[in-house]
């Protein structure tokens, strides 16, 4: 768990870098609706919950610089018995003093009242800009009353920036209490990949492989998984957000399984492909060596001062070579890759950044320009190589073969690591764990 300390090093990080007499405000993420009444499992908005780590709806956070009464204020809902008896706990304004260190803490109904005066004399806002259209207008609404008050000598705020262009440049470099929870949420991912391996029969349903998957997530303490879980077998694989997971697996396919859990609001993302009769052919073999050579080599290039486009084009190489060798495409190397003919088979990047959300925030380039790889980034290495079941420019043998190796890795000081660690890849291994 995060402690209240690093929360507490976040927000100074920030403040430290906001101009003097400025204001931050960070509105909580909003409730959606799945059906009616009934609700998606609440998230947090992942800037609210890196700068406090407190968890409701219906609450904002502000900080203000050099208040005397204390720089970090929350409003959040009050404590109401009948409210809690539906929906479950509420730390109420003294609860968020007493658990979260703020300063100060407000009823949010209140805030209409209380929020004007404290972005009233200040030069600039700090802010989402439109995230959030509903709490946009609201905080245009308390602005307008202050200019209206302007010939009594109130000021409006004149300028706004984006307050995540700051957080996010902190969220890139991860410190080594987030690496302790992301390493936990990729163990668990791990062993529910395991767990996949050993259980897959033919004959199974899709969703009954996801099911031993999330059934390890949640037994194993996870939120829940990161993203939709993707069991993709043959040619569904192909499809590359496959989330149906409707159909049967079939005795001489490869699974394609893209599965992370989210574990202290970090997520993992793991991919692994295997055979769902626990055998490789030797069409399937010979593509999926391809993809986990392209992965090793991509590890082995990122290193702190590499530009973050290093593993992409390696893994680019790596795969239009393989491709060549196998006679899948013809040409000289170099021609086809200036002429982008992996795509057809290789059509998205070789990764992303990874954190709190799973397409984490972040810059990956700087004026315009790929940015360097710095120690404490995490980066998914995730190349793989997809034939479509009509692609009749290749041969029969390898239409419908799809394969993606999916792994987690974090820049240390000189070259990276790998954050989840007992997922077998190699063929033999995973054959191994699959008698
Ligand atoms: N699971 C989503 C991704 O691999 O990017
Ligand atoms: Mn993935
Ligand atoms: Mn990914």
């Amino acid at each position: 768990m995060i402690t209240k300390k690093e929360y507490a090093n976040r927000r100074s990080g920030l403040i430290n870098m906001m101009e003097p007499n400025s204001i931050a405000i960070v509105a909580s993420a909003p409730v959606r609706v799945r059906s009616k009444d009934t609700l998606y499992p609440y998230k947090q908005d992942t800037t609210f919950s890196y700068l406090s780590g407190f968890p409701e709806p219906q609450s904002v956070l502000v900080l203000i610089p050099s208040r005397t009464q204390g720089q970090f204020v929350i409003f959040c809902q009050e404590k109401d018995q009948m409210r809690e008896i539906w929906d479950g706990f509420l730390y109420g304004p003294s609860g968020a003093c007493d658990h979260f260190e703020a300063d100060d803490a407000f009823p949010i109904t209140d805030i209409d009242d209380i929020l004007p005066g404290m972005l009233e004399g200040r030069d600039r806002v700090y802010y989402g800009i439109g995230k959030d259209t509903e709490f946009d207008n609201r905080l245009m609404g308390w602005v307008n009353e202050i200019r209206a008050q302007r010939r009594r000598g109130a000021t409006p705020p004149g300028e706004f920036i984006d307050i995540d262009h700051f957080v996010n440049e902190m969220r890139l470099i991860k410190t080594s209490m987030e690496l302790k929870i992301m390493k936990n949420a990729a163990a668990i991912t791990a062993s529910a990949h395991r767990r996949a391996m050993r259980v897959i029969r033919p004959g199974m349903y899709e969703y009954q492989l996801q099911a031993e998957i999330e059934h390890e997530f949640l037994y194993q303490g996870a939120t829940c998984p990161a993203y939709t879980t993707i069991v993709g077998g043959g040619k569904n694989a192909c499809v590359l957000h496959y989330i149906k997971n409707q159909d049967l697996l079939v005795d001489g396919d490869l699974v394609l399984v893209d599965a992370g859990c989210e574990y202290y609001n970090y997520c993992a993302d793991i991919t692994r492909t295997f055979p769902v009769n626990g055998r490789f052919t030797r069409p399937q073999a010979s593509i999926y060596e391809v993809v986990l050579e392209a992965q090793a080599e991509a590890i082995k290039s990122i290193a702190p001062g590499k530009p973050y486009n290093t593993a992409n084009d390696v893994t680019i190489k790596t795969i239009t070579q393989g491709l060549v060798d196998l006679g899948i495409l013809s040409g000289d190397v170099d021609d086809l890759i200036g002429r982008g003919s992996y795509r057809d088979f290789y059509m998205h990047q070789s990764g992303h950044w990874l954190g709190m959300d799973v397409h984490d925030v972040g810059d990956y380039r700087l004026d315009q320009i790929w940015r360097d790889y710095e120690a404490g980034m995490v980066v998914t290495v995730e190349p793989g190589i997809y034939i479509a079941p009509d692609n009749l420019s290749v041969e029969e043998k390898w239409r419908g073969i799809s394969v993606r190796i999916e792994d987690n890795v974090v820049l240390t000081r000189d070259g990276c690591e790998q954050l989840n660690e007992n997922v077998p890849k190699c063929r033999v291994e995973i054959e191994k764990l699959m008698i």
